[in-house]
């Protein structure tokens, strides 16, 4: 029999400005539900990328003296870095820019003209000659550009548009009478009641003011709106108007479209008014999350980089902060991030909970049963029947919530498990058992119990913490593949490995408060201005020994951390035309992603030094910035690379 499918899609990421812990939310939960989806046994479509064309892209790459292409490969190229640490299971990465998407987005546009579905008008708006942006009336701040404050003057160009409100009643029927269309429904409601119902005009889906984005094909002065680009990537992505379309047969319609509420409106009146155009059928679902509230926090807030994913995982481990992201916010709504209540749930939840759990029962096993799995008699007594029951009905209350998409509740419902086999332990006292040879058989059961309850815990497990899955059942020796399916979690007694592995810790417990102390001294730590000592000035040079000194600028054009440590950064730097490799002590003040693109200033012959088995060749110039930090040197404008600095 053919497998059942599930298409599950993240948005696509604007490969511009720094990634933090809340822009990890979506696609954590949209991995947590594809590996579950897998388990469950579905052929499973996951898909991400990233919207790489657009205004902004071309300004940002402009700034940073790249060609847009240079500027968001160095991006994509961190952003999969993250995705990687973070052990998203994507099945596919696509990027706007890959030829195959946007010769189909320019078919697709070839399409709807020809119907009608398109049209060629003039767009009139309040236009920013600087910014060469147009806003409308109400986007604008008292009268003047929101973005440079610079005065507007009413502009027309022509334009191309579509035809938005010839589906207006079509839209209203769908998201009034199919009420899985849009979830949670608070945002049904919003998108009836103040986007469908005062009216919806035609929409300008084209752009002639810049040239980043993808060409009409019968006037390419025009390019495509970077919206109705992206959002096309969810059927392009399978091959709909490409070569091979064997995978859109397969998959379409998408079963969840998932994303933060503020692209809610994109997804649930323009997608499936193309769509409606274009006679293909609608997705099931799109699903609008809340936010992740950044900067409440007052680590987070003076010291930006504590919620930097990277670090988080670094320090905590990658399933510290998916447990976190997954467990903490309420699904659907917002929730603010703390360090304090991050840390109460690795505590609590994962280190107590599960790895106290998992620690005493194999200690027991080791020194009651030498190591062996007992079998088990099957007789019940005290809460046996209690605990058994709630373990094999885990799996279904995980499942109906996973369908209902509470991802907090699913986890919550394993942990249930975990509490109550704690509790298990307790009420059984295996230390009292042990003393008494009658009871042997008994405490034979009850170890059974606690390591059969472990194994369940392990297996529904993975799709959230995939790393602590795999660490959890590694504490059983010789464990067969049909001993880790979802199924035989419904069936108690299925644990049939001969014996435990002791294992290290799935979770050091930290201390809340000292862990605080130590993130919030590292801010403290930084001298005042006024306080910071003045470095005292080196001997006096003649201009003949500053002429030694090969001052050249250079573009960063690549840079990642260096692993294993918090404090340098590897870059490829761009002088005149080579390009080198230099590694400097920055990362604690400059992210990968804000190194590159930007000018700097590089001392060039330089003996090259090593530092970790990477050669460096150069050093970047930086200035004490009075604080214990430093701040890069760079040309005040943009300068040719490879120029003197003298
Ligand atoms: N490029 C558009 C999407 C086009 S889809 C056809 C876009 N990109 S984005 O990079 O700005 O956002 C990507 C996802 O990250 C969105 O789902 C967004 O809601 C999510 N988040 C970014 N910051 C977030 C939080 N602080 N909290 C939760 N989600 C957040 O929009």
């Amino acid at each position: 029999m053919d497998k059942k499918k599930f298409y599950i899609t993240t948005p696509i990421y604007y490969p511009s400005g720094t990634w933090h812990l809340g822009t990890c939310y979506t696609t954590v939960i949209c991995d947590a539900i594809a590996r579950f989806k897998r388990k469950q046994g579905y052929d499973v479509f996951y898909l991400t990328g990233t919207d790489e064309h657009g205004l902004k892209i071309e300004q940002k790459a402009k700034e940073a003296g790249v060609t847009p292409k240079e500027y968001v490969d160095v991006k994509v190229a961190n952003l999969k870095a993250l995705w990687a640490r973070l052990k998203i299971s994507y099945d596919k990465f696509i990027r706007t820019t890959d030829d195959y998407h946007e010769a189909a987005v320019k078919k697709i546009f070839d399409k709807l003209y020809e119907q009608g579905d398109i049209y060629k008008g003039e767009y009139e708006g309040y236009y920013c000659v600087p910014c060469e942006t147009y806003w409308t009336k109400t986007q604008l701040a008292d009268g003047k550009c929101p973005d440079c404050g610079r005065e507007v003057s009413i502009a027309k160009e022509s334009c191309y548009f579509f035809r938005l409100s010839k589906y207006q009643d079509k839209l209203i029927n769908l998201l009034e009478n199919n009420e899985e269309f849009l979830l949670p429904k608070s945002r049904r409601n919003e998108m009836i009641n103040n986007f469908l119902k005062p009216g919806l005009s035609d929409l300008a889906v084209t752009r002639s003011t810049f040239s980043w984005g993808v060409p009409v094909s019968f006037d390419p002065k025009h390019v495509i709106y970077v919206w109705i680009d992206a959002l096309m990537n969810y059927v392009t992505a399978l091959g709909y108007a490409g070569e091979d379309d064997t995978l859109y047969k397969k998959f379409w319609p998408a079963d969840i479209h998932m994303m933060g509420k503020e692209i809610v409106r994109f997804h649930s009146i323009i997608w499936p008014a193309l769509l409606m155009a274009l006679d293909i059928p609608l997705p099931k679902k799109v699903y609008g999350h809340g936010w992740l509230l950044m900067g409440q926090d007052k680590i987070s807030k003076s010291k930006g980089n504590i919620v930097d994913p990277i670090e988080l995982a670094d320090r905590y481990s990658v399933d510290a902060v998916r447990y976190y992201l997954l467990r903490e916010i309420p699904f659907g709504q917002d929730g603010a991030y703390t360090t304090r209540a991050f840390l109460s749930r690795l505590n609590a939840d994962l280190a107590n909970d599960l790895g106290n759990l998992v620690k005493r029962t194999v200690a027991m096993v080791n020194k009651y049963e030498g190591g062996t799995i007992p079998k088990w008699s099957g007789v019940k007594e005290n809460t046996d029947d209690e605990i058994i029951r709630l373990a094999e009905a885990t799996l279904d209350e995980v499942a109906a919530n996973m369908d209902e998409l509470h991802i907090p509740e699913a986890l919550e419902r394993i942990f249930r498990l975990v509490q109550r086999a704690n509790k298990y332990i307790d009420e059984n006292a295996p230390w009292i058992l042990a003393k008494d040879e009658t009871k042997k058989g008994r405490l034979a059961d009850v170890m059974y119990v606690l390591l059969e309850c472990i194994r369940i815990t392990g297996i529904l497990i993975e799709p959230f913490l995939p790393d602590t899955a795999a660490k959890v059942l590694s504490s059983f020796d010789g464990l067969t593949a049909e001993e880790t399916t979802f199924d035989s979690t419904k069936k108690f007694g299925s644990l049939k490995a001969p014996a435990v592995i002791e294992r290290d810790a799935i979770f050091m417990r930290v201390d809340v408060e000292k862990e605080i102390k130590d993130l919030e001294s590292k801010i403290e730590e930084a001298p005042k201005a006024e306080e910071a000592p003045e470095a005292p000035l080196p001997p006096e040079i003649t201009i003949d020994d500053f002429m030694k000194v090969g001052l050249r600028v250079g573009k960063v054009i690549a840079a990642e951390k260096m692993e294993k440590t918090d404090k340098l950064l590897v870059m490829k730097v761009e002088v005149g035309k080579e390009v080198r490799t230099i590694v400097s002590g920055i990362a604690k003040y400059y992210t990968p992603e804000e190194m590159v693109g930007k000018q700097v200033v590089v001392v060039a012959n330089l003996a090259p030094h090593t530092f970790r088995g990477v050669v460096s060749q150069g050093m970047l110039l930086c200035a004490d910035d009075g604080k214990g930090g430093i701040v890069l040197v760079s040309p005040e404008k943009a300068v040719r690379s490879g120029s003197e600095v003298r």
